[in-house]
């Protein structure tokens, strides 16, 4: 698919089939997030894959929605801040990064026919206990991944460009 098809084509899915992840599939988009730049290529990041039903479900106390913990796989996507690039004034990119990692995720499982939705909206010390992290990482964002049993829903509107994009200067 034309990247821009698969930009078009990926929208939030929050209905899943209990059908499980093709082992292929998953490895394909993990290695996607593999892939994915970082800064300074420190690539400070950590990708838990949940398929267990009681880590799911541990999983889902951090983010208790019906669709959500019926998903069969859950990648959370994890940082380690101390492993990051950090810019002079103190900026820590590694939230940068792992958002990174998990457009690549996102993306990769759209062009391969597999739905996805960023979840922010975690309890993140219930997920962190749930995922027995060390103290040093840190889950940054996760997202459901299965096969969608909705239909794509009309494209949610985004600004159009003439509102966001400056040239040259702000103005
Ligand atoms: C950083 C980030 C966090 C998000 N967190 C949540 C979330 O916690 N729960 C949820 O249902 N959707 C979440 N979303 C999905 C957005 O609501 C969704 O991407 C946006 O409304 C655009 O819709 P689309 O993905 O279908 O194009 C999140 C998206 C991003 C990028």
């Amino acid at each position: 698919m034309k990247f821009i098809d698969l930009a078009r084509t990926r929208y939030s899915v929050r209905s899943y089939a209990a059908r499980p992840v093709a082992e292929d599939d998953l490895n394909t988009i993990l290695e996607a997030a593999r892939l994915a730049p970082s800064a300074n290529n420190a690539q400070p990041w950590y990708f838990i894959v949940v398929r267990g039903e009681d880590a799911r479900r541990a999983v889902a106390r951090a983010y208790p929605r019906d669709w959500f913990r019926s998903a069969p796989v859950i990648i959370v996507v994890c940082s380690e801040p101390s492993a990051a690039w950090v810019r002079r004034d103190g900026k820590n990119y590694s939230e940068v990064d792992a958002a990174i990692a998990m457009d690549h995720i996102t993306l990769c499982a759209a062009d391969l026919g597999l739905g996805t939705c960023w979840i922010a909206a975690f309890d993140p010390v219930t997920l962190s206990e749930a995922l027995g992290l060390p103290a040093h990482v840190s889950p940054v964002v996760m997202t459901p991944l299965g096969y969608p049993t909705d239909s794509p829903p009309a494209r949610k509107s985004r600004k159009p460009l003439p509102e966001i994009v400056r040239y040259e200067r702000w103005s």
